[in-house]
């Protein structure tokens, strides 16, 4: 299968869809960078051996712990998403420090996807919109300890359109001739991640070409670059949920089947707390029965043991699933376990990683000694 880096386009893979310590240590083994968004993400890509140049930190909210990392050499580069955030960074860093900066910009794309996972246009927090970008460069310019090292916008999560890539492109190329006419050379167009994995099988998504996408959209930042006399230029890219969402699978343990008036349910060992995506996206998911069942299958709906009407879906499963059953919900391994929490007081599950015909703990199972850590006694 082509990969983004064989066509030379820069990969850093987001940790927020996933990350521990030994995950990100698999991962570092493959020539891509890192991006993260906090202190802890940052934390765990350097204890997985990530070297500060193949980190990128991003966050629409940065503390100053946080800025102050991007000047103190623990990353390569610091995508800032403000005027604001530009100027407290200019401020931290001009106590002696260096920090090479990518700015990330609103270019206006409202890519088509579930509104919360939407970040770019109009409606949206994140970027900096193009009325900034001249006082952007200026403070850039006036602050020489900050590197100026491209232009970078991220329009959402979930797409599947292979053309919002491109109208986000090229308009990143336009926003490069833009600063270029400021006296700041782009050495670095990053058109961000968001790459649509389909997860429900009966839903309505083609699954998107990722590689033709990436090259696709790389060709088009590269000629158009060289047309408008911007190169050499650099087309990076971030994906997480590309990269983890099929690699996971949830196994459940039913609980209990329960034949209410008109509905059948099946409740799980799980639910809201590890995998709130049901909940706040309507994300849907392809389950099949683990432990061999040989009756017809029925329509149940799928709970979890939450106290709140947690449904993980609707779907088709042998009508003798019985409590002590394993069920397998597929394609689970981006933004459940990194999403989870501990609503009801649940611990989270254990995580482990198989390849190669081996496998390895990648997160152990919460105790309820955890749970208490934090309680002050
Ligand atoms: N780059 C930036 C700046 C991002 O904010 C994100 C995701 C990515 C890259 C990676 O996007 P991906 O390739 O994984 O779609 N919790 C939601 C997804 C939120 C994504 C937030 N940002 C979900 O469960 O669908």
């Amino acid at each position: 299968m082509k990969c983004a880096t064989d066509f030379g386009v820069e990969v850093s893979y987001a940790a927020k869809a996933f990350a521990t310590v030994e995950f990100l240590r698999y991962l570092a083994r493959y020539p891509i960078g890192v991006d993260v968004c906090s202190l802890g993400e940052l934390v765990t890509a350097q204890r997985a051996g990530f070297k500060s140049e193949r980190i990128t930190l991003h966050g629409a909210g940065k503390s100053d712990e946080e800025l102050l990392s991007a000047c103190t050499g623990r990353i390569g580069c610091v995508a800032v998403d403000g005027i604001a955030e530009l100027q407290r960074l200019a401020d931290i860093s001009r106590n002696g420090y260096t920090a090479s900066v990518m700015l990330r910009l609103n270019v206006g794309v409202d890519a088509s996807t579930h509104a919360f996972v939407r970040t770019g246009g109009k409606d949206s927090k994140f970027g900096i919109h193009q009325r900034d970008e001249r006082a952007a460069a200026s403070l850039l310019s006036a602050n020489p300890q900050l590197h100026f090292a491209g232009v970078h916008a991220h329009i959402g999560s979930q797409i599947y359109d292979e053309s919002a890539y491109l109208e986000n492109a090229s308009a990143l190329v336009a926003a490069a001739q833009r600063f270029a006419s400021f006296g700041l050379r782009s050495e670095r167009i990053v058109i961000g991640g968001g790459f649509g994995v389909p997860s429900d099988p009966g839903g309505d998504h083609q699954r998107l070409d990722v590689a033709a996408t990436v090259a696709a959209a790389a060709d088009y930042v590269r000629n158009a670059a060289l047309r408008c006399g911007l190169v050499p230029v650099l087309v990076g890219i971030e994906p997480g949920r590309a990269i983890v969402a099929d690699a996971g699978t949830t196994l459940y343990r039913v609980l209990a089947v329960k034949r209410q008036s008109h509905r059948t349910f099946v409740v799980v060992d799980g639910g809201i707390a590890e995998n709130p995506r049901p909940a706040l996206y309507g994300a849907r998911y392809s389950v099949t029965a683990v432990t061999p069942r040989h009756e017809e299958d029925e329509e149940i709906t799928l709970c979890g043991r939450s106290c709140e009407n947690d449904e993980l879906g609707t779907m088709r499963l042998p009508r003798d699933v019985a409590p002590g059953d394993l069920l397998a919900m597929r394609s689970t391994g981006a933004y459940t376990y990194s999403m989870a929490g501990n609503y009801n007081r649940f611990p989270k599950p254990a995580v482990v990683g198989i390849a190669d015909g081996t496998h390895r703990l990648l997160a152990r199972r919460e105790t309820i000694d955890d749970i208490l850590r934090n309680d002050a006694v």
